[in-house]
């Protein structure tokens, strides 16, 4: 199915890349861009060749620049809700995705885009990149998970910084504080982004899938729990071709061929 403001490639066997594709409002979230974004997840989610997911957005200037202002400017409290409701199906349909995915932050990731980069595993950014939460500004706390996923990310006292002052916060400063694993040159982002998105692709793909499931659902609960999730996965791993093929390439001193099963 096309779709008119996002575009989903699979620039090389098992890497999707999902781009928001609004410039003309630096790729702001409207309803009906959250909703294309909710039927290419679903497309992602049941692909079972898919090793990676890349998120980025269309342009040099911007991410996404926030939930769209102007959709939302004569917005009943019930239209409120729900548009909060859709914005936060996304960013935890993204968050669940069984691959990991990387957000490549290439300018502006205010408010709902610094919202869909948080719900992305983790964040590579280009050194243009501006993150911030500036929903205060506008008589709106944040409605995309920001408060929550913010103070997981980055600590409880420069989130309630973020989140109440709503001030920018460029791409070194992001780095500093542990919102982006790593900062590059605008024009590098995206190979660098592959990059990363080839080593992710060329390992064990079960192995990968639940290295994110053992991590996402440790966090939630105590470390001996999280150790028991671990422990499971770790015994099942070995009821697969895989781990045979890893483990025979790496003895053999040849590289492994993966087949997913
Ligand atoms: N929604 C709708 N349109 C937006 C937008 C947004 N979030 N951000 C930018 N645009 C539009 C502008 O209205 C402008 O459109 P026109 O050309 O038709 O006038 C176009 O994009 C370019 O923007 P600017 O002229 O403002 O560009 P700039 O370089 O001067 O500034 C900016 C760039 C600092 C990102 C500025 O556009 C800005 O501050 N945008 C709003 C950021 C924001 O407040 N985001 C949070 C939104 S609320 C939210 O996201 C709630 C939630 O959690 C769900």
């Amino acid at each position: 199915m096309p779709f008119s403001n996002i575009l989903i490639e699979e620039p090389e066997s098992g890497i999707h890349r999902l781009t928001i594709n609004r410039p003309r409002a630096l790729n702001a979230l409207d309803a009906a861009t959250l909703s294309e974004l909710a039927s290419a997840l679903v497309q992602v989610r049941s692909d079972e060749r898919a090793r990676v997911l890349l998120v980025t957005g269309a342009g040099d200037k911007a991410f996404v620049a926030g939930a769209d202002i102007a959709e939302m400017r004569a917005y009943t409290p019930e239209k409120a809700r729900a548009f909060s409701a859709q914005g936060m199906a996304v960013m935890d349909a993204i968050e669940a995705l069984p691959i990991p995915t990387i957000a490549l932050v290439n300018g502006y990731a205010l408010g709902g885009g610094c919202e869909l980069a948080l719900s992305c595993d983790w964040i590579l950014a280009s050194d243009s990149a501006v993150f911030g939460q500036p929903e205060v500004k506008l008589g709106i706390p944040p409605g995309f998970g920001g408060t929550q996923r913010l103070a997981r990310i980055v600590g409880r006292s420069m989130a309630l910084e973020l989140l109440t002052t709503g001030r920018h916060v460029r791409a070194a400063e992001a780095a500093a504080i542990g919102l982006v694993n790593h900062v590059y040159a605008a024009a590098e982002l995206q190979e660098r982004g592959m990059e990363i998105a080839r080593l992710v692709a060329g390992n064990a793909p079960g192995a990968v899938r639940a290295a994110k499931q053992c991590a996402r659902h440790g966090l939630d609960v105590d470390l001996a729990n999280g150790c028991l999730i671990e422990a499971q996965a770790f015994a099942l791993a070995f009821a697969t071709a895989d781990q045979k093929e890893g483990m025979n390439a790496f003895i053999e001193k040849r590289s492994p061929r993966f087949e997913g099963r």
